[in-house]
């Protein structure tokens, strides 16, 4: 059998990699403003892939490409500037286009994002390191998100296309767009996460300024030439450059109207901050998690051993939604560790387009020394490695490691490590567990693990006014996509879902009369005539 260091020497030379799988470099020297594809000649962003390659005899990175990196905010406010100008204060051509007719230039363009699909699929995995699995999952998840959208904003629009008379007023109430938005996606879910905002934004007739993640970015340059081409000029304009050179600029100028962010919470407090107007702007956050199981004394083991491995290690445990913590109830946590290192153990790490492949390459080039500090930390405060291969590291390759017992003095007890390291905090009494939740800067979900109705229903009341969605004997995660995705405290703002996004994005605004009938009269012509987009009882079928 093989040792751990042999199992995660899996870095292959050049010549190993199965040719379906290859990279072509991509080195990106274009981007998108007010509707044309521009020619970039400034400096560049080189991208390194997780994944080394054995060269004589060495392990180095794969260079897959390169991207535009202004060192200015130049290009940012142009780009801010086609935003604006396309919105026009809400006169322009997207804004006041029927809703009709943003559905086909959206029809169009996931036609044209299909296209790209194994490209994006391809670059997923060199850029970020996700599973071949994975990375199809994100791809097609992300087209069905946009038809599920779709069939959303259509149902929004046949409630709306009604008059309603109420005390003597005649009013038609309709969603209306909010103006710029500024939007900024996560690396681990690049495509699925930015375009769960993107999309429902520029379906409720808003302007976009589209910055790509830091790792992530080049594989939304296949699909640039398709946002071009389906939406009026201006509608999308891609921004690059690094966070803090060019963002705050843009805040700062007070023309952003929705800042949606997914990313820390840190970022997202600074941000807002610039903006001169702050009533003015809108946020749709999703931000930090440190979401906890809870594993009773009555839990069925096996289960929450599968579920708990799920949630702390599935992407290697980079989801906002993973399991951070898992709090097991003294008598049991034995049995559960025992159950959880073997299964840990067995995990197989690989290349993300290797067949079974569990762990892969991290992308964060200082994510393992990161991960190795706070296993240090918790062992100089009391806590060891429990499973055999924890913490073994091969470049970008860390072995998960369960770190137990966790104790309050541990930088694994607070901090959102989002990688593979899964602490656990053995608990006496139930109120332990509530009040780490309680006192946590976050608020998105927990899984509880339990066969006792009773004490299970004991823990739903308090929980539900903690988190956002509170888990039973499964693991934490955001779907299904129509389910409300949101959190509490620090861990975000807004609610997003296949409905709440198109709602998020928009406001609703009301066009009303007093019941007469000379203003009866004028609504009918407006009406009949179809002089107004708003004002209008047309049904989309
Ligand atoms: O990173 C956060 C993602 O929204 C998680 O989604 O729970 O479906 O993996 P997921």
């Amino acid at each position: 059998m093989k040792s751990f260091a042999q199992q995660l020497d899996v870095f292959p030379a050049e010549n190993q990699i199965p040719e379906e799988y290859r990279i072509t470099e991509l080195h990106q020297r274009e981007y998108l403003i007010n509707g044309e594809i521009l020619p970039w000649d400034g400096s560049v962003q080189e991208v390194l892939s997780p994944v080394y390659i054995k060269q004589e005899g060495r392990l180095e990175r794969k260079l897959i490409g390169s991207y535009p990196l202004p060192n200015t905010e130049k290009e940012a406010m142009e780009a801010l500037d086609a935003a604006v100008k396309a919105y026009d204060n809400g006169r322009g051509e997207w804004p006041t286009m029927s809703i009709g007719d943003r559905i086909s230039c959206m029809e169009k363009f996931v036609g044209r994002m299909i296209e790209q699909k194994q490209q994006v699929v391809n670059l997923l995995m060199w850029e970020i390191g996700k599973t071949l699995g994975d990375s199809i999952k994100e791809f097609d998840r992300t087209v069905e998100y946009i038809y599920d959208t779709i069939e959303a904003l259509k149902d929004i629009d046949r409630a709306s296309s009604r008059f309603r008379i109420e005390q003597g007023i005649i009013g038609q109430i309709r969603r209306s767009p909010l103006g710029v938005v500024l939007c900024m996606g996560p690396f681990n879910y690049p495509l699925n996460e930015t375009y769960t905002t993107l999309i429902p934004a520029i379906l409720m007739g808003n302007t976009i300024l589209f910055k790509p993640p830091k790792h992530g970015t080049l594989l939304h340059y296949p699909l640039l030439e398709a946002f071009r081409e389906c939406f009026p000029k201006g509608v999308v304009n891609t921004i690059y450059g690094r966070g803090n050179t060019v963002v705050p600029a843009l805040m700062k100028s007070g023309k952003i109207n929705v800042l949606t962010l997914i990313g820390s919470s840190r970022v997202a407090d600074q941000l807002k901050k610039l903006h001169p107007k702050v009533n003015r702007l809108r946020a749709v956050l999703g931000l930090d998690a440190k979401n906890a199981g809870i594993i009773l004394s009555n839990a069925d083991l096996e289960l929450a051993v599968k579920e708990c491995l799920l949630g702390t290690l599935s992407f290697n445990g980079q989801r906002c939604t993973a399991i951070k913590i898992v709090w097991v109830h003294r008598s049991v946590a034995d049995q559960f560790l025992k159950r959880l290192n073997e299964e840990v153990d067995k995990l197989k790490p690989g290349l993300p387009w290797e067949k079974g492949a569990q762990i892969t390459p991290l992308p964060e080039p200082q994510k393992p020394a990161y991960l190795a500090e706070c296993i240090q930390d918790a062992e100089a405060h009391g806590a060891a490695v429990t499973n055999e291969g924890g913490g073994i590291v091969n470049e970008s390759l860390f072995f998960p490691a369960v770190v137990y017992p966790v104790n309050s003095q541990m930088k694994l007890y607070r901090e959102e490590q989002f990688g593979p390291v899964i602490p656990v905090v053995p608990f006496d009494d139930i109120e332990e567990p509530i009040d780490y939740i309680i006192n946590s800067d976050h608020g998105q979900q927990v899984s509880i693990f339990g066969t006792d109705t009773e004490e299970i229903a004991h823990l739903i009341d308090p929980l539900v006014n903690q988190v956002s969605r509170v888990n039973i004997n499964a693991q934490c995660q955001r779907g299904p996509d129509t389910f409300p995705f949101t959190g509490r405290k620090d861990s975000a703002e807004g609610t997003l879902s296949v409905e709440d996004a198109l709602r998020s994005f928009s406001i609703r605004t009301v066009v009303a009369t007093k019941d007469t009938e000379g203003n009866k009269e004028i609504l009918n012509d407006i009406v009949e005539k179809n002089r107004s987009q708003f004002l209008s009882t047309k049904f989309i079928f």
